[in-house]
């Protein structure tokens, strides 16, 4: 029987606090995905959380010198080979924190592309959570991952809080995040249901904007 290989959920976690906030939600973050794909199929999952805090030197040095110190290139290989990567920041000045963002700098700019990413931040007040739609997603969009529907923010007031009338409460929040990273990493759909389209499938099936304009020109 052909052996399978584990599937690896990375989460990064850009905080500088020790214990760290940002640390906590990457850990909460990877075990409800963890916790899904356990209970979805019999295959083995590993996970790892890469601390941008221990990394910071090697960082600002492989920036200056473009060579990355061994514990940077192995934290950007665990990052480019996962099957599915969370990526949480705490909101510095209204946007990502430099240090996530020097990471994200490092990694190559297609190492990315179609990669399930869950974004996540952290921050002080609740009015800042549009970091999430305003910066994080445009930096993995233009990375070309495929960022997931539910991002996840978590103020200083969410801990411990189960929500409102109009959002759901953090926990519940982590687990429709970890179960859509499961489903995108096994290739199911969000319901459950097997995908049956693949990328190519959708490409075969568009037509092209100058044939369409062609088939609708008179005479
Ligand atoms: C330099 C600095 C700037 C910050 N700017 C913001 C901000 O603009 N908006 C916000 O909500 N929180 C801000 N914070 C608070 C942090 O986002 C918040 O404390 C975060 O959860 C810390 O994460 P950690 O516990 O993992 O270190 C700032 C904190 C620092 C140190």
């Amino acid at each position: 029987m052909p052996v399978t290989a584990p599937l690896r959920i990375v989460a990064v976690a850009a905080g500088l606090s020790s214990p760290s906030s940002t640390r906590l939600l990457a850990d909460r973050l990877t075990e409800a995905a963890r916790e899904r794909l356990a209970a979805d199929q019999d295959r083995r999952v590993e996970t790892e959380v890469v601390e941008l805090r221990d990394l910071a030197v090697d960082i600002a040095n492989h920036l200056v010198t473009g060579f990355p110190p061994a514990a940077l290139k192995k934290a950007i290989d665990a990052v480019t080979g996962a099957d599915g990567l969370i990526a949480v920041t705490p909101v510095f000045t209204a946007s990502y924190s430099g240090l996530f963002k020097s990471f994200f700098d490092l990694v190559e700019n297609t190492a990315l592309t179609g990669k399930p990413v869950v974004i996540a931040a952290t921050g002080g007040t609740p009015r800042h959570s549009l970091v999430l739609e305003h910066a994080m997603r445009p930096l993995f969009a233009y990375l070309r991952a495929v960022v997931l529907p539910t991002s996840v923010y978590a103020a200083s007031e969410d801990w411990g809080s189960g929500g409102d009338e109009y959002t759901e409460g953090l926990p519940s929040r982590i687990r429709r995040a970890g179960g859509e990273l499961a489903s995108a990493v096994t290739g199911r759909t969000t319901s459950g249901a097997a995908r049956s389209l693949t990328l190519d499938d959708g490409e075969d099936a568009v037509v092209p904007f100058a044939q369409q304009l062609a088939e609708l020109r008179i005479g």
